[in-house]
């Protein structure tokens, strides 16, 4: 299936969405067009190409920063030690109609598109999720996500792995 990815607008049908975590489906329904409203998310929706009103996934993306203490020492040595700025993907999910075909992954894929692409004007050291459960870790983990220390489900993406050189 071919999925088209654009901002968040009111057209998309939100109450049909369902990908069987509750926190995240009504973020979606209720608080999300408020997050872009008030410049604390920006909020990607993909639908099937032949169906632009029926949301198959969506994802969040803000700006973060982390400390140099829980980077991995590998990695905090190549960094200064104060907060570093990160992206942050704040939420990723698909809807359970269109779970297993590969949705997921082009989702993270095209965050960390744009993230690179915003990133030649806006320095980013790495993509920040924070997973919220274990299947969540193990998505992330599939994906080159390391957790980073003292902070339980916060993963980060290098931007050496995203970055276009
Ligand atoms: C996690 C989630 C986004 C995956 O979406 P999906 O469309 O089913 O994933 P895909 O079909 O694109 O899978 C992509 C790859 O990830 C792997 N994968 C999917 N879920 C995985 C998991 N929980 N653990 C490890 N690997 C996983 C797939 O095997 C696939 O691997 P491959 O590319 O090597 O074949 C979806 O299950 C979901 O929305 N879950 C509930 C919400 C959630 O947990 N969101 C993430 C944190 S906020």
């Amino acid at each position: 299936m071919t999925y088209h990815i654009r901002q968040l607008d009111a057209s998309v049908k939100l109450a049909d969405f369902q990908c069987g975590r509750e926190f995240l489906d009504n973020y979606i329904r209720r608080y999300a067009l408020q997050d872009v409203r008030r410049n604390v998310a920006r909020v990607f929706i993909a639908t099937p190409e032949n169906d632009p009103q029926q949301l198959s996934g969506f994802f969040t993306l803000s700006a973060g920063s982390v400390s140099c203490s829980s980077l991995p020492a590998s990695l905090a040595r190549k960094l200064p030690c104060y907060p570093v700025p990160v992206a942050l993907i704040g939420r990723l999910a698909v809807d359970k109609k269109f779970r297993g075909k590969g949705l997921g992954s082009i989702l993270l894929a095209d965050a960390c598109q744009k993230v690179s692409q915003a990133s030649a004007i806006l320095a980013v050291a790495g993509i920040i999720v924070d997973a919220k459960d274990d299947e969540a870790i193990s998505f992330y983990k599939h994906f080159g996500f390391i957790p980073l220390q003292g902070q339980a489900g916060r993963m980060l993406l290098p931007a050496s792995v995203f970055l276009s050189k």
